[in-house]
C-alpha cells in the first residue's frame, strides 16, 4: 500500500518524503513542477536510498490521476500541491481559485471513486486570520483576507463536509505555521521561482550575494522590538508532524485541524539576529512599511499535536538557520545548476 504525495518536489513536500521513505513508506509524488524542480526527485533518492514512482501531473488532470490510482495501491494521501504566493493570488484569483480548490476538488472525486478515504492537508496558519488573538487554538473561528487564504479556508469546509457526509473518511487539517530551515545535508532546501515573498529565503539570499539588503515591513508593531512576531519551525519538525497525523489518520475516522507550529514567537530581528550569530554573517537590512495584510503576532498554541498526535517541534531556532544558509550556500541557484 503506497502514500500518494501530491507537491511531493516542493519544498515541505520534499523533506516529508524523505522522512516517508526513511520509515519505509511506500511512495507515489504527484507533481507539476509549477514550483518546484526535477533535480529534487534525485536528491530525494540520494538521501534515502530508496525509489518511489512519479507522476509529472496536476491536479486538474482527472484522466491522469485516475491512472495513478488505477497503477498504484493508494491507501492515504498527504495533498500538499497548490499555489502559495499571497501577493500573486490577489492579483490572480481565479488563477488561486481554480488550481487550488478545483484540483482539490478532482483530487477528492478520484479518492472517493477508488475508495481511498484518508488525507492529511496542507493548511496554514494563515486561516486565524486577522481577527484572532494568539496563541491560536484550533476552535477558533477561520477566515482570511487574500484569494489564497481563502483557498486554505474553503478546502478545510470542504473537507469536513466530506466527514459530515461519510463518517468513512479520515482528514488531517494540519495548520502549519512558518517553515523555514531545510534537510541537514544541505542537499534539499527552499528554491522559491522568483525574489521571495516569505522572509527567510529572503534573508539567505541576502546572505549569499543575491539581493543587496533585507526590507523589514514595520517596526511600530506592539512586541518587544517593534517588529512582527511569527511561529518559525524547522520543515524537518514539520515533516515528522506528517507521519504523525497519517499515523493518526490511518487509525482514526473524522476530521481534526491541528496546528504544526513550536508555540514560541521570535520577531523580524530577532531571526536576524539568530541567523548572523549562528552562521556568522552580516544581513544588512532597513526599515520600509508595512506590509498589507500582515498581523503583529501570530503564534501557535501546540498543546493538541502533542495530546492527538503525540508530536512536538523538536529544532531550535538556531538548527533553522544554521540548515537555511548551509542550504543556500551549497545551492546558491537553488536546483538550477
Ligand atoms: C506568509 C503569508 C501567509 C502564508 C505564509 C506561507 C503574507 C501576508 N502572509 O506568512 O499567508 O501562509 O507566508 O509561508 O504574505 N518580513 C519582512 N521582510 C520580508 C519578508 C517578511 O520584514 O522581506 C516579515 C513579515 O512582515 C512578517 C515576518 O517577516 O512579520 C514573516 O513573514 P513571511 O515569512 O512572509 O510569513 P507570514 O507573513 O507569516
Amino acid at each position: 500500500m503506497a502514500i500518494l504525495v501530491t507537491g511531493g518536489a516542493g519544498y515541505i513536500g520534499s523533506h516529508t518524503v524523505v522522512e516517508l521513505l526513511n520509515q519505509d513508506h511506500e511512495v507515489v509524488i504527484v507533481d507539476d513542477f509549477s514550483n518546484a524542480h526535477p533535480t529534487v526527485l534525485d536528491r530525494i533518492k540520494e538521501l534515502s536510498g530508496k525509489d518511489f514512482s512519479f507522476y509529472e501531473l496536476n491536479l486538474l488532470d482527472k484522466e491522469g490521476l485516475e491512472k495513478v490510482f488505477e497503477e498504484n495501491e493508494i491507501e492515504a494521501v498527504i495533498h500538499f500541491a497548490g499555489f502559495k504566493a499571497v501577493g500573486e493570488s490577489v492579483e490572480k484569483p481565479l488563477k488561486y481559485y481554480h488550481n487550488n480548490i478545483t484540483g482539490t476538488l478532482v483530487l477528492l472525486e478520484v479518492m472517493k471513486a477508488f475508495n481511498v478515504k484518508k488525507i492529511v492537508f496542507s493548511s496554514s496558519a494563515t486561516v486565524y486570520g486577522m481577527d484572532n488573538k494568539a496563541p491560536f487554538t484550533e476552535d477558533m473561528p477561520t477566515s482570511a483576507t487574500n484569494p489564497y487564504g481563502q483557498t486554505k479556508v474553503f478546502i478545510e469546509h470542504i473537507l469536513s463536509d466530506l466527514v459530515v457526509s461519510d463518517e468513512e473518511w479520515s482528514v488531517i487539517l494540519l495548520r502549519y505555521f512558518n517553515p523555514i530551515g531545510a534537510h541537514e545535508s544541505g542537499r534539499i532546501g527552499e528554491d522559491p521561482n522568483d525574489v521571495p515573498n516569505n522572509l527567510m529565503p529572503y534573508i539567505t539570499q541576502v546572505a549569499v550575494g543575491k539581493l543587496e539588503q533585507l526590507s523589514i515591513f514595520g517596526d511600530d508593531y506592539e512586541t518587544h522590538d517593534g517588529t512582527g512576531v511569527r511561529d518559525y519551525i524547522h520543515v524537518l519538525d514539520l515533516a515528522q508532524g506528517h507521519l504523525s497525523a497519517l499515523d493518526y489518520a490511518l487509525k482514526h475516522s473524522g476530521v481534526e485541524a491541528v496546528n504544526l507550529g513550536t508555540g514560541e514567537g521570535y520577531s523580524v530581528l530577532d531571526v536576524v539576529h539568530a541567523f548572523e550569530n549562528a552562521n556568522d554573517v552580516e544581513i544588512p537590512y532597513e526599515i520600509v512599511d508595512r506590509r498589507p495584510g500582515d498581523i503583529a503576532v501570530g503564534y501557535a498554541d501546540a498543546t493538541k499535536a502533542k495530546e492527538l498526535l503525540g508530536w512536538e517541534a523538536v529544532h531550535s531556532l538556531e538548527d533553522m538557520c544554521r540548515t537555511s544558509w548551509n542550504w543556500q550556500k551549497n545551492n546558491p541557484n537553488g536546483y538550477e545548476e
